[in-house]
Formats: C-alpha cells, sequence, structure tokens
C-alpha cells in the first residue's frame, strides 16, 4: 500500500541529495587548500583531508627541484558533522619577500608556489584585494541562475571558476599579494535557498563549505587568504531554527573556527624603535583572538581584522544581539576592544605608514549600517588615524568620503585625519546584489549592478590607490586615491 510516508519518503529520496564533492580514492589526498601569513617569516599551509593523518607534513624550498624544508604537525581537528580533518602546518623561517615552493605531503599532490610576506618596513610598492561576502558557486550558489550577461564564461580555467570573482582573482594572480576577506565567506547556512536541500540541511551545510573551499583553492592555495568573520559563519537562524535544522556545525562560527583558528596571525612583534610601542604589540598579541581579532604587517601596511558580530556591546551575533544567532563571545569582556586599542597604539608610522583596519558590518553605507559597531569601533579608528576601513555586509561596492561621527573630513582625500571608509561587499553570493539607489551624500560612489571587488595598491608612503574591479570584465568602475602626509610617528587625533 502506497501511504503518505512512502510517498514523502520517495519524494526525499528524490530531492534530498547534497550536493557532496566525491571522495577522492587516494583519502591522503589535500583538498581545500590554503595559505595565510602568520608572521614576518612565516606562512601557514591549511588543507582537509577525508582521513585523519597521523601527521600532517609540508615539504618546502625555493627551489621546485629541492624541497629541502619539512615541516609537521598533530593538530588536525574535525567536529560532528565535517566529513574532513582540518590540518595546518607552519612554514618558518622563510627569507621575505621570496617565491617559495611547496608541497603538501600525500601520495596524490602537487607542488605549488607561494611569495613569502614583506618585512615590515619594506617601502616595495604592491597591492591587496579586498572581497567580501563572496558564497559558492553553482547549484547550491548564485551565480548559475544569473542573468548570463552578468556571468563570465571563462574557458581556459575549471568550471567551477565561472563565479566571476574567484575566476578574476585567478586571472589577475601577477597582479596581488595577498587577500583579505572579512566576512561571509561560503554562505553555506543559505543551503534551505534551495528546494533539493530541503529535507538534508545538515548535509548541505557541509556539501557547500567543501565545494566553496575547493572552488577557492586555486587562489588560496597560492596567495595567501586572511580571513575574519561574518554573519554567514555564525549562523543559524538565517534557515528556521526548528528542530533538527540547525546542525551542530552551524553554531557558533564552528566551522569557521575550525577551519582558520590555528592558521590566522596574532599581531607581529613590534620593530619599532619605541618601547612603548613594542609594549603595546606584545599586549595585542596577548589579547589577540584569531580567527576573530588579530593583526599583521606586510611591507608598508599594518592591517587589524576585527570581529563586528560578537565581542562588544550589543554586538549583532552575540547573546541576545539584533540577528538572534547567539554566538560567542569568543573573548573575556571587552577584550577585543582592548586588542584594537593596544595594537593600534602600538604602530610605528615611520615603519608601517599605513594602517588598514577590515571588518564585516559597516556603519556607514547605502541602507542601513551597524550602529553597535560605530560605537564601538569608530572611535578607535579615528584616535588612531586608521587610513582605511573595508568593510562588506552590503552586497555592493560603495567608497565613503574620509569622515568621522556622521561628518566628513574637511580636507576630503587630500591629508584627512578621519579615515576613508569602503564597503566591497559585491563579490557575489546566492543572496543577490543590494541595490545602491539614493546614496546618503558622503557616498561618493556605490555601484550594484554587477559582482565587483576592491584592489587597494600601497603605492609609497602617502598614495593609496583604491580601484574597484568589475569582475566580469576586469574594467575599473572607480580609482580613487588618498594622500596621507603621514607626519607623525605615532598618530593620536583624540
Ligand atoms: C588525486 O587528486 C585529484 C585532485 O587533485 C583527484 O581528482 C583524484 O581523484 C585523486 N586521485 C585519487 C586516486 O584519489
Ligand atoms: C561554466 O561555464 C561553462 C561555459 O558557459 C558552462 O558550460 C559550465 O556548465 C559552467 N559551469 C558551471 C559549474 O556552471
Ligand atoms: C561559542 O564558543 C565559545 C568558544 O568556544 C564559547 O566560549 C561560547 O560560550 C560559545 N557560545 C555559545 C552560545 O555556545
Ligand atoms: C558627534 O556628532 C553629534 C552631532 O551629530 C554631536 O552631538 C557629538 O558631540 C559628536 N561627538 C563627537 C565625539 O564628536
Amino acid at each position: 500500500m502506497l501511504s503518505l510516508y512512502t510517498l514523502i519518503l520517495g519524494a526525499v529520496s528524490v530531492y534530498a541529495a547534497a550536493n557532496y564533492p566525491p571522495i577522492p580514492a587516494d583519502l591522503t589526498t589535500p583538498v581545500q587548500q590554503r595559505i595565510a601569513i602568520q608572521s614576518p617569516n612565516q606562512i601557514s599551509v591549511a588543507w582537509n583531508t577525508y582521513t585523519k593523518l597521523a601527521q600532517a607534513c609540508v615539504q618546502y624550498g625555493t627551489s621546485s627541484k629541492s624541497l629541502r624544508s619539512k615541516a609537521c604537525s598533530q593538530n588536525a581537528v574535525t567536529y560532528p558533522t565535517s566529513r574532513t580533518y582540518f590540518n595546518t602546518v607552519q612554514l618558518t623561517g622563510l627569507k621575505p619577500a621570496t617565491t617559495y615552493y611547496y608541497k603538501i605531503v600525500s601520495t596524490n599532490s602537487s607542488t605549488q608556489q607561494f611569495f613569502s610576506p614583506r618585512v615590515a618596513g619594506d617601502t616595495t610598492p604592491f597591492t591587496l584585494n579586498a572581497v567580501i561576502d563572496m558564497g559558492v558557486y553553482g547549484t547550491d550558489g548564485y551565480t548559475i541562475d544569473m542573468d548570463m550577461s552578468k556571468r563570465s564564461t571563462i574557458p581556459t580555467l575549471d568550471p567551477s571558476l565561472n563565479h566571476t570573482t574567484i575566476g578574476r582573482l585567478f586571472n589577475n594572480l601577477k597582479q596581488y599579494e595577498f587577500i583579505i576577506h572579512p566576512g561571509d565567506l561560503a554562505y553555506a547556512d543559505d543551503w534551505y535557498e534551495k528546494a533539493h536541500n530541503f529535507l538534508d540541511g545538515t548535509n548541505a551545510f557541509e556539501a557547500i563549505l567543501e565545494q566553496f573551499y575547493e572552488q577557492l583553492a586555486p587562489i588560496s592555495g597560492v596567495k595567501p587568504y586572511m580571513a575574519s568573520p561574518g554573519n554567514h559563519e555564525a549562523d543559524c537562524t538565517e534557515v528556521p531554527n526548528t528542530a533538527g535544522a540547525c546542525a551542530e556545525g552551524q553554531r557558533n562560527f564552528t566551522d569557521f573556527n575550525n577551519r582558520f583558528g590555528a592558521s590566522m596571525p596574532k599581531a607581529f612583534v613590534s620593530t619599532s624603535k619605541s618601547s612603548a610601542a613594542k609594549i603595546n604589540a606584545n599586549k595585542a598579541a596577548q589579547l589577540a583572538k584569531p580567527p576573530f581579532w588579530f593583526s599583521f604587517e606586510y611591507g608598508m601596511v599594518h592591517v587589524t581584522m576585527i570581529d563586528t558580530e560578537t565581542d562588544f556591546a550589543n554586538a549583532p551575533d552575540g547573546p541576545g544581539g539584533s540577528a538572534g544567532l547567539n554566538g560567542g563571545p569568543f573573548g573575556f569582556t571587552n577584550q577585543q576592544l582592548e586588542f584594537i586599542d593596544a595594537d593600534l597604539a602600538s604602530v610605528d608610522r615611520t615603519v608601517t605608514p599605513w594602517v588598514i583596519v577590515a571588518g564585516h558590518r559597516p556603519w556607514y553605507t547605502t541602507g542601513t549600517g551597524c550602529a553597535p559597531c560605530q560605537s564601538a569601533f569608530e572611535s578607535l579608528l579615528y584616535k588612531y588615524g586608521v587610513d582605511l576601513a573595508v568593510f562588506g555586509h552590503v552586497h555592493n561596492s560603495q567608497s565613503i568620503v574620509p569622515i568621522y561621527n556622521g561628518t566628513a573630513d574637511p580636507n576630503g582625500f587630500k591629508d584627512p585625519k578621519a579615515p576613508y571608509y569602503i564597503v566591497a561587499g559585491g563579490a557575489g553570493n546566492i543572496e543577490g546584489l543590494s541595490s545602491a539607489s539614493n546614496p546618503p551624500s558622503y557616498i561618493s560612489f556605490a555601484y550594484d549592478t554587477d559582482f565587483s571587488y576592491a584592489t587597494i595598491q600601497l603605492a609609497d608612503k602617502n598614495h593609496m590607490n583604491i580601484n574597484f574591479i568589475r569582475s566580469y570584465t576586469g574594467e575599473i568602475l572607480k580609482s580613487q586615491t588618498l594622500y596621507k602626509s603621514h607626519s607623525h610617528q605615532f598618530v593620536r587625533n583624540i
């Protein structure tokens, strides 16, 4: 007898099929490779495997033909709903600004390369990219359903690189040295947007993570990929939070924490001659909580990554926060704010003239900004003369005039005291783009018609060039130069 129950089961067997990538026959095969900057002469190499390795090792060297050094770890982590183990190995003692070759030790791996970090104070110009709100490509992602005129075909690449931003980052590999991605990475919690995932949410969530980080690997395996949290890493109430719908891995930044916890830096030892700077940098290193809040230095820039989701008063994803996501806290009360204060106070502009702060939720934006974020962070950014603040969350590109407390800096882009803010949240994801119509007067550029991201060129001690790039075509949508005199060794505006 064909009962309703059997009919439902039939429907389940047709539709309840999460799109897991195939498991390689050789279980030591490295997948989802990603590298990150760990210290002035250290790169972390992280990857996943479908088996727990007794030991995870990487061979490396400056010649592809002889990988003389080897580093190993036994720190593999995982969590109950994940099919994979997360491995992280530290490559230490690297010569700065040098091409290295590395091979993850496996019976099925190939040699890759990376460029080791520039030491703080290296004045060579370079470019980093800011991509935010990226998301998986394919049947569980957004781009496959998009208007074809807005998709690239990129015939010479792996089909998974049809994601126009991932494709552009791949095509332009020679033009930048590392990537910052402050939040909303895979959009795995949006699995419920596709009907085929309805009855298999736990697996669909994990399948999207596996797909996304594998799609990203051709970029993140060769360019340092610096990630910090967004609301989609949190994340449970984006799905109807009914019994069984919210799997273990979806709560409280679990995958994000397992994936990036051992591979992001804390804060660098200061190379300033000032003992106050050294003390503040040491304090920042104690207070850092990677992958949630941390900093690093690279050539002419000090980059501080912050957590706009948890760990400050009325944090939107914190317990009782407006998003109802009940994440964190990850530090003691005010730990993050004390970190930011010590970290920014430590920056010696005669060593790293430029300071960038990157986080997920903006307070100056089209639509509605994050008021608790502004209350928590804005005065710190202004006090220490942060040059550029990078955010996403709102799915478009925006250039905002240097501004403090709602008032545009009278100097504009010619030596402002206030930070220059950008939003680079248009990288592409299943939720689509956010309208940029009727922007407030302090927004000098807003773009919402196609996927985009930002390139940040550190040209010299006084000039930074920001370009917004249309991912599909590579065209520059907007260029903005920021001039700063950087005439004080330590900036204190308040
Ligand atoms: C080896 O790795 C490649 C991907 O790099 C994969 O496609 C292939 O299935 C793997 N081979 C085995 C035997 O697992
Ligand atoms: C990528 O684009 C090509 C060419 O348009 C298409 O044949 C292929 O199906 C696309 N791949 C995916 C995963 O959508
Ligand atoms: C989230 O994880 C952190 C760190 O493990 C923990 O301190 C916190 O209590 C967790 N929050 C919730 C709501 O489970
Ligand atoms: C910020 O601006 C408001 C008016 O919009 C003013 O009342 C307040 O004093 C200003 N705060 C600071 C710290 O400048």
